[in-house]
């Protein structure tokens, strides 16, 4: 659900122009969006709203109203360089998003605008994402001009590169723009060609987030990107889509303990892909159940981003055995801490969702932020007239 009307209380004035963007679940396909392989995941009913007007002055000044993202900013659009300081850092998806635009011929008029919603930043449900295609709607409207959904993504993942300094992959910021309800998107990171695919309508996503922020920026997440075109350059190889599985065990002695390790998440989770999306439209729920673990011990033995939060939630989702509604689960997203995802039937989802909370809870002594949802759209904005009146 998307709530507005945060602008009006901070500016006494209703906006011109909204943005909502909401985050995003990875069903399958993880840290190889960057190694050209396949992704697959879904938008969630968790938005970031950003509401604008234009200024006078041609001057921006934001207040962030979601928790835990920073202070309230004012800055010229000749001051658009990375802020280095923690409590301006999330200015970063702005300034780097005005900036790619600017690269672009598309020069932005002043704005004020809240940022606001309910999509946690650092649950690696994608909230950097959403920020810079929240503001990168906002900056076309306000700049009367449309780029396609996947120029915006490829400009909004050069933002998050040059000035919050992430070297990601595309397939959150495409997931974020391109989503569809009831859908997952299958994306193929090699040529951006991307089809919706339908999810069985009784299926309901659960989320539960562990609480361990993750910041991609931290060094992981690079040092895994670096492993990887380590591997493929003693391998010889250009990608590891040209590799199966059998050449990459061959190679174990050529790699060395860790890089093998990680080629062979790299072959065997592009190899899951297809498999898991064949599987969930045929109804076929074993497999489905053993790709999602299969993904998420690769994740946690080979590529080493799991941890003990996000193992113990998979672990105690996968004691309800099928006959609960239970179809799989796993870490989802970049990993190092965030959430995982469980895809279960919609009337259990309340029972699972119970479960991994007391689970939890026993194993760390707090109780994490979980919820259940259905796949949304993706970013769009919102007609100006329908925003109610915060007063009324
Ligand atoms: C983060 C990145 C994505 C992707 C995932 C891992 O979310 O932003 O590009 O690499 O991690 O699949």
């Amino acid at each position: 659900m998307v709530r507005t009307g945060e602008f009006e209380k901070h500016f006494g004035a209703p906006p011109t122009v909204v943005a909502a963007s909401p985050g995003r679940v990875n069903l399958i396909g993880e840290h190889i969006d960057y190694l050209g392989g396949w992704v697959l995941p879904a938008a969630i009913d968790r938005h970031l709203v950003v509401e604008a007007a234009p200024t006078e002055d041609g001057s921006f000044e934001v207040v962030p109203a979601a928790s835990g993202m920073g202070r309230p900013a004012r800055f010229r659009n000749d001051e658009l360089h990375r802020r280095e300081d923690p409590g301006e850092r999330w200015l970063n998806y702005l300034v780097g998003v005005l900036a790619c635009y600017r690269d672009a011929g598309i020069e932005t008029p002043g704005f004020r605008a809240v940022v606001h919603g309910d999509l946690p930043a650092g649950a690696g449900l994608s909230a950097s994402a959403a920020l810079e295609t929240a503001f990168a709607l906002v900056v076309e409207r306000l700049a009367d001009a449309k780029l396609d959904e996947v120029a915006r993504a490829l400009l909004c993942q050069r933002a998050e590169h040059e000035c919050a300094g992430v070297p990601c992959g595309i397939m959150d910021q495409l997931a974020v723009g391109a989503a569809k309800a009831d859908h997952a998107l299958l994306l193929d990171c090699r040529d951006l060609a991307f089809r919706h695919v339908p999810l069985p309508g009784d299926l309901a996503l659960v989320v539960v987030d562990t609480g361990v922020k993750h910041s991609l920026a931290d060094g992981g997440y690079r040092a895994r990107r670096e492993d990887c075109e380590r591997a493929l350059a003693r391998l010889g190889a250009a990608s590891f889509r040209e590799l199966a599985p059998a050449q990459v065990e061959s190679a174990r002695d050529l790699l060395g303990e860790t890089l093998h390790r990680r080629a062979r998440h790299a072959v065997g989770e592009m190899d899951r892909v297809g498999r898991f999306a064949a599987a969930l439209a045929a109804g076929d729920d074993e497999t489905v159940a053993r790709l999602l673990r299969e993904g998420h011990e690769s994740l946690r033995d080979d590529f080493e981003v799991s941890c003990p939060e996000l193992d113990c939630l998979v672990e105690a989702a996968y004691s309800c055995g099928p006959e609960t509604g239970h179809l799989g689960s796993r870490m989802t997203g970049g990993g190092f801490g965030g959430s995982t995802i469980s895809l279960v039937r919609r009337d259990a989802a309340p029972a699972l969702q119970a479960h991994l909370e007391s689970a939890f809870a026993a194993a760390f002594g707090r109780k994490p932020d979980a919820f259940a949802t259905s796949a949304v759209d993706g970013a769009r904005l919102l007609a100006v007239e329908s925003i109610p009146n915060p007063e009324t």
